[in-house]
């Protein structure tokens, strides 16, 4: 089975939502890893809570920025990982890792890419008055919000909508699909093709 890492900085619903697929063998894959840059993090008690194991790693600990990654990446060596996911982590990542781990990082973004890239994806699509947003789960790049797109989940806003139910419903989705794409990447159903922003899904 291949192992998988979850990058995470916060609240950790969608690190908890790919648990609960693991355990429930939607995921065919050991979760073997969770890296936190976060020691307050919702995420890591939810890591203590279900047995996985824990890599905090502070980014006030190293002096530069390739520092702590490069032990991030030790890590990630240490447990043998081959899908690294991230979920919530809010750093860019660097050169070395994402070319070390070419097509084998993907994360979430809480909009229709590329709409709405940052950190506030949701409240940014409100605001903006679209009447679809949604969820996108892509290959990481190097580029923030940006690389091939595997899945895509479209959401309808309504008239009675406020950021905060728009909110709940789009974490829901992502509880949904992340699992979902996680488990097309095991599969090997999932080709990246070059630098076009698409991902073929295999059947
Ligand atoms: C999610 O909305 C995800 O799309 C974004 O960060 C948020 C993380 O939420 N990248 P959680 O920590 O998984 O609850």
């Amino acid at each position: 089975m291949m192992n998988i890492a979850v990058l995470a900085s916060g609240r950790g619903s969608n690190f908890s939502a790919i648990i609960r697929a693991a355990k429930k063998g939607k995921i065919k894959a050991n979760l073997s890893l969770l890296v936190c840059d976060n020691p307050k993090a919702g995420a890591a008690g939810r890591a203590k809570r279900a047995g996985v194991k824990i890599a905090m790693v502070r980014r006030e600990d190293f002096s530069s920025r390739d520092d702590f990654e490069r032990k991030i990446i030790e890590h990630l060596q240490q447990n043998n990982i081959d899908l690294v996911v991230l979920a919530g982590f809010m750093r860019m990542l660097g050169h070395e890792l994402i070319s070390r781990y070419e097509n084998k990082i993907i994360n979430i973004h809480p909009a229709l890419l590329p709409s709405f890239k940052g950190a506030h994806g949701i409240k940014d699509a409100f605001d903006y008055g679209v009447k679809v947003t949604g969820v996108t789960v892509h290959f990481v790049d190097g580029q923030m919000d940006h690389g091939p797109i595997i899945l895509q989940s479209p959401l309808r806003i309504e008239e009675g909508d406020t950021p905060e139910s728009l909110e709940a419903k789009i974490h829901k989705l992502e509880h949904k699909i992340y699992p979902e794409a996680i488990q097309l990447f095991l599969e090997g159903r999932l080709k990246p093709l070059g630098r076009r922003v698409s991902s073929q899904v295999l059947r």
